[in-house]
């Protein structure tokens, strides 16, 4: 009895209304796989819907593999809370017949609405710990433009781009066509400044592409960034801490195709990573130097992993992006790179969670007022 008292009673948050909803399945079903053998953990299933909405038990049920449906608590209803603003699964709702509630939520949402520091604003009003970045890190790493505003104002290689505005692209798209043309040539490459994916990124070659792509980039989002096309090995580097966060060895992402499309992350077979990078030492410690920096820039927590272009004719490296909340299965690049770093995928999440709570206490200890 004694020992189930102990159990941490983990919250698995999956689902919801993002581009990488089926994802995030996967992504949660692997994190419940991993550590339902141990017996110190406590899983709470919480789904949302595409629709963004709270699944049911049928629903929910649906978006677990079979064999782990009967083995976590299924968290199917949310009642409008008493007092306060405690919205986020409510004590009264969880686990009614003992008053179970997660002591801390892993929101295992890719993209919009989940990666983007809109969860992590409600598990803050909720005052429920949660594993990862805050409200800030996520939302600035989730906007492309912002982020390397933020970087190239540390002094962090950025690739060089211009960000233009959708109603701009439709009022006077040869203007920027021109601006482009003048700051990088072709090829280069344009992209919604918030989504993942490689939804509506797309390579332009020539001038004939160039409002096609911009237009479709500009059909995500209001702001579009233009690149210059980088001719780069694409090295990632995961992030695991607070504050004195731990770079992972490097891995290389060997896409299928042109570039790192969206067939080349889901559909190819052929896209593969390698891990550790085949690079020369110096160059590793380089990006995991960088990738330190780029989370502290950010003010990070927990995880990320970062992304970055090694060019290949000058060996320039370059930080692309970074993800706050990347693919999380047992065999996706983030945790594959810690278990090559000696962290295998239960302590991974163990840590993880140790992470979150001593982030949740150390702001819970925090004096928000004068008095
Ligand atoms: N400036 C660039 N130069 C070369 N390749 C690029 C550039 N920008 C994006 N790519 C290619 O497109 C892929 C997706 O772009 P990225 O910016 O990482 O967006 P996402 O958030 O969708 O992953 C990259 O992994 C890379 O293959
Ligand atoms: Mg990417």
């Amino acid at each position: 009895m004694a020992a189930t008292s102990k159990k941490i009673r983990l919250g698995v948050l999956f689902g919801g209304r993002s581009g990488e909803h089926d994802v995030s399945l996967v992504s949660a079903a692997s994190v419940m796989e991993a550590l339902l053998d141990h017996e110190e953990f406590e899983i709470i299933a919480i789904g949302l819907t595409r629709a963004g909405g709270l699944a049911d038990e049928d629903e929910l049920r649906a978006m677990l593999p079979g064999g782990l449906r009967d083995r976590v608590r299924l968290c199917t209803s949310i009642e409008a809370a008493g007092s306060g603003m405690r919205v986020l699964p409510n004590p009264p709702a969880i686990g009614r017949e003992n008053g179970v509630m997660p002591e801390i939520i892993f929101p295992l949402l890719h993209g919009t609405y989940g990666e983007d520091g809109t969860v992590q604003g409600l598990f803050e009003i909720a005052d429920i710990p949660y594993v990862g970045c805050g409200v800030l890190a996520s939302a600035v790493a989730m906007d492309k433009d912002v982020v390397k505003r933020l970087w190239a104002g540390e002094g962090l290689p950025v690739t060089p781009w211009i960000t233009a505005r959708a109603g701009d692209i439709a009022a006077n798209p040869a203007e920027i066509r021109r601006m482009a043309e003048k700051a990088f040539g072709y090829p280069m490459f344009s992209k919604p400044a918030n989504l993942g994916s490689s939804v509506g990124v797309h390579k332009i070659h020539d001038e004939t592409e160039f409002y096609d792509a911009l237009r479709d980039s500009a059909r995500y989002d209001r702001k579009v960034l233009i690149e210059k096309g980088i001719d780069a090995r694409e090295i990632e580097c995961a992030i695991l801490g607070n504050d004195d966060p731990k770079a992972s060895v490097t891995g290389e992402v060997l896409p299928a195709g042109e570039f790192y499309d969206y067939e080349a992350k889901y559909v190819r077979k052929e896209s593969r990573l390698e891990i550790p990078a085949n690079i020369d030492g110096e160059k590793a410690e380089e990006i995991r130097t960088l990738a330190v920096r780029a989370f502290r820039a950010i003010d990070g927590a927990g995880l990320a992993r970062v992304d970055f272009f090694l060019e290949k004719e000058t060996g320039e490296i370059l930080i692309n992006e970074i993800n706050t909340m990347p693919g999380f299965t047992p065999i996706s690049m983030y945790s594959k790179l810690w278990a090559s770093s000696g962290v295998p995928f239960p302590d991974l999440v163990r840590r993880l969670i140790g992470l979150g709570k001593q982030r949740f206490e150390e702001k819970s200890a925090r004096k928000t007022d004068r008095r």
